[in-house]
């Protein structure tokens, strides 16, 4: 029995991420303090599944209890670390706090798995890394250290930490994975993003403005130099991204000359903020109330993904486009339409 360590399991892309451990034979073993998700994820997974799932409720930053968790449900095979912010916003107001859970978790785990001999790691990065990229589409070797903001810079001091860590230990190996933008829901309607609060992130805001729970979206600059003036990203569904992190454990029991690898995850198509807006109400006959707003301090105008890395050395693929994430994301919000959680704030 493979046993991974997935921390944050119950956040957004840990409990996708979950789902497809179990299709492809390994047990997921999370560890979540459920600071940012909902027992109702949990029992989604559940559903899913058709089976139990073990969670163990804690804040991976505090090493003697992860350490617990080791002893008694240890040995891993690998470990998955999602557990950390991701505000962007956030993240500037309150940076001391984003460094210290965010980089504080990474250097708990480290500490863990060394004792245990946990020698397997795949880490949650994001193309925050790259700042205001010169050239487009991003490939890993664009330079990967200005970021836009301090939760970027978590996500680089993170990477930096963990190619030193692999540097003078030849045991451990690391896939560090550089997401791009995230969206979706698992096709089921049963697990999928749950803001909690007022969502800084464009899908979930789209959703919660049609659902009719925020008055109008509030586009973010159309003056930038994009075809239709309006930002661009890559949106990537959460069930491929979902996938490559079962890749990313395959890949690292396999020979391979670096000890710590890096691969951008994306779909290698820029979407503007318009054109999200036009494809979700396209795909689901729901209106969407917006209005152009001032730029957003920190957002860069474009930035979207060459993946061909992760194509070839892990074979993995975005099976999903921007129009079935959105129909997908639809549908689970539909699911929380009366809930008092999503509701809860104006
Ligand atoms: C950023 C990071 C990403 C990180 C994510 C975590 C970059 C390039 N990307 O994503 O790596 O994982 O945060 O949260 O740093 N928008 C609106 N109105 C809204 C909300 C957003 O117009 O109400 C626009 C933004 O200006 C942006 C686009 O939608 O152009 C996407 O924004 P968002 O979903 O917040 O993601 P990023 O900022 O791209």
């Amino acid at each position: 029995m493979k046993k991974v360590l997935v921390t944050g399991g119950a956040g957004f892309i840990g409990s996708h991420t979950c789902v497809e451990l179990i299709a492809a034979g390994y047990v997921p073993v999370i560890v979540d303090d459920m600071r940012n998700s909902d027992d109702r994820i949990l029992k989604g997974i559940e559903k899913i599944v058709q089976r139990k799932v073990v969670l163990h409720r804690i804040d991976c930053g505090i090493e003697t209890e992860l350490e617990k968790v080791f002893r008694e449900e240890g040995p891993f095979f690998g470990a998955i670390h999602f557990a950390a912010y991701k505000s962007v916003n956030e993240s500037v107001a309150e940076p001391v706090k984003y460094y210290a859970n965010n980089i504080g978790s990474l250097v708990s785990l480290l500490n863990v798995s060394k004792r245990h001999n946990m020698n397997r790691l795949v880490f949650s990065s994001s193309c925050a890394v790259y700042g205001l990229a010169t050239s487009l589409p991003v490939d890993e070797k664009a330079p990967a250290t200005n970021a836009n903001s301090p939760y970027g810079y978590t996500k680089v001091v993170c990477e930096q930490l963990l190619r030193d860590a692999s540097h003078c230990d030849p045991d451990l190996r690391v896939v560090m994975l550089r997401y791009f933008n995230p969206v979706g829901a698992h096709p089921s309607a049963l697990i999928g993003e749950l803001p909690l609060g007022i969502p800084n992130n464009l899908v979930p805001y789209v959703m919660q403005t049609a659902a009719g729970l925020r008055n109008e979206l509030t586009i973010y600059g159309s003056d930038y130099g994009t075809p239709d003036g309006t930002c661009q990203r890559d949106y990537l569904h959460v069930v491929d991204l979902a996938k490559a992190h079962v890749q990313a454990l395959n890949f690292l029991n396999t020979a391979s000359s670096e000890r710590c690898e890096v691969f951008n995850l994306g779909t290698g198509r820029a979407s503007s903020v318009k054109e999200v807006v036009d494809t979700f109400v396209r795909v689901t006959g729901a209106p969407v109330r917006s209005r152009m707003g001032p730029r957003r301090a920190g957002d860069v105008p474009s930035i979207f993904a060459d993946a061909s890395k992760a194509h070839k050395a892990l074979g993995w693929s975005c099976a999903f486009d921007l129009a079935d994430a959105l129909r997908d994301a639809w549908a689970w919000q539909r699911t929380l339409d009366t809930d008092p959680v999503a509701a809860s704030t104006p």
